[in-house]
């Protein structure tokens, strides 16, 4: 089965051609990266008309690289949330018209589901029950994967992500956007003991994870000792690449240690970690680490599918068309979609397939 994916909730316009679910014929990816740099974050109105100017070439792109033609795929799989509304209804319409034109099924994929299905390309098929740590600018949530798509969310975000942790404390010491990578640059030249901060707990004693304490804490130390946030082509102080060291291990020691607490619940035979945070080397290091303390294989994407692709979704989408699911096109855009509890079998009721086959 061939299937197109297209993704454009936040700010990638990308399309991949991908076939039976796992050989990745083609993957581009437009980066808007450059525009929203001098505002320190995604500005959602540049963001959907850049999706706009972006979305034609970029499927067309797609196709020549995998030297394919249009009426040759089987399906398209988009995204249709959780994400910024005016970028999800690009890439959705997009599809949706496409679909139309070539008399093909579509499928709208949850984005933080195709996270979880970055994994497929580099890693052997994956034994479940699975953990799936999904860890990016706009989430941050541990799901326990009983079976191929069915979720179950048992740690999620109370308030930050720890992307977007990364990108505000990046923002605070002046390194630019976006900071994970910047930040984790930074650390591997800093003393992650230097400044202590304490790790994240939640009052009511669920195993929940949060980052806007932390961030509140390293505003505190920065305006405590004075710190001044690093000018333009300037070389960041050692005492920076300390903070970002210690901001750093705590993000680390609270994911894995959650993820610890729980494995011990539930018994997961992989550790999947996908999301832009997933391309940290520290985080995939304690995740190895991890993996071998719990007995359990971990799983990470390549780079280039740790951040936002639409090869991920085409991949997620090929399961459920494969299943025989597909949408109308009245489907809509949701931009706060949440993954949890369900299954194919589910959802193929609750959209009253009648073809539906595993
Ligand atoms: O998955 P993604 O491309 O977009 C969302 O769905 O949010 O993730 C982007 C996030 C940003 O917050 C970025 O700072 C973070 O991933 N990120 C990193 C690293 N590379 C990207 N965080 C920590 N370390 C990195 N090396
Ligand atoms: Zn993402």
């Amino acid at each position: 089965m061939l299937v197109l994916g297209i993704e454009s909730s936040c700010d990638e316009t990308a399309a991949a051609l991908v076939r039976d679910g796992r050989e990745m014929l083609s993957s581009v990816i437009s980066s808007q990266v450059e525009i929203h740099k001098r505002f320190g974050g995604v500005v959602p109105e540049l963001a959907s008309r850049e999706h706009l100017d972006k979305i034609v070439p970029v499927v067309e792109e797609a196709f020549a690289r995998a030297g394919v033609g249009q009426d040759e795929i089987d399906g398209i799989a988009v995204t249709r949330g959780p994400g910024l509304v005016g970028s999800l209804l690009v890439g959705l319409s997009f599809a949706k018209a496409m679909a139309y034109a070539l008399e093909k099924p579509f499928v709208g994929v949850n984005h933080i589901e195709g996270h979880i299905y970055s994994v497929v390309f580099d890693n052997p098929p994956l034994e479940y029950p699975a953990f799936a740590l999904v860890v990016s600018g706009g989430h941050t949530n541990l799901f326990l994967v009983p079976e191929p798509g069915r979720y179950r969310v048992l740690a999620r975000t109370r308030d930050d992500a720890a992307g977007e942790a990364y990108d505000k404390v990046a923002k605070m010491l002046g390194l630019g956007y976006p900071g994970g990578p910047i930040i984790e640059r930074l650390a591997r030249e800093g003393d992650p003991r230097a400044v202590k901060f304490s790790l994240p707990r939640m009052g009511d004693g669920l195993p929940d994870f949060s980052f806007s304490g932390l961030k509140t804490a390293v505003s505190k130390h920065v305006r405590e000792t004075g710190l001044k946030p690093v000018a333009e082509g300037e070389e960041p102080s050692q005492a920076v690449k300390d903070l970002a060291a210690s901001f750093q291990s705590v993000v680390i020691r609270s994911l894995v240690g959650t993820t610890e607490r729980l494995a011990g619940e539930h018994k997961p035979r992989a550790l999947i970690v996908a999301g832009g945070v997933a391309c940290n080397e520290a985080l995939r290091e304690a995740s190895r680490e991890l993996g071998r303390r719990i007995g359990v294989p971990a799983y990470f994407p390549s780079r280039h599918l740790s951040t936002d692709n639409a090869a991920m979704i085409a991949a997620a989408g090929t399961v459920k068309l494969q299943a025989g699911l597909s949408d109308g096109l009245d489907l809509d855009a949701d931009v706060s979609l949440r993954l949890q509890n369900v299954g194919l079998e589910e959802d193929a009721r609750a959209r009253g397939h009648i073809h539906y086959r595993l």
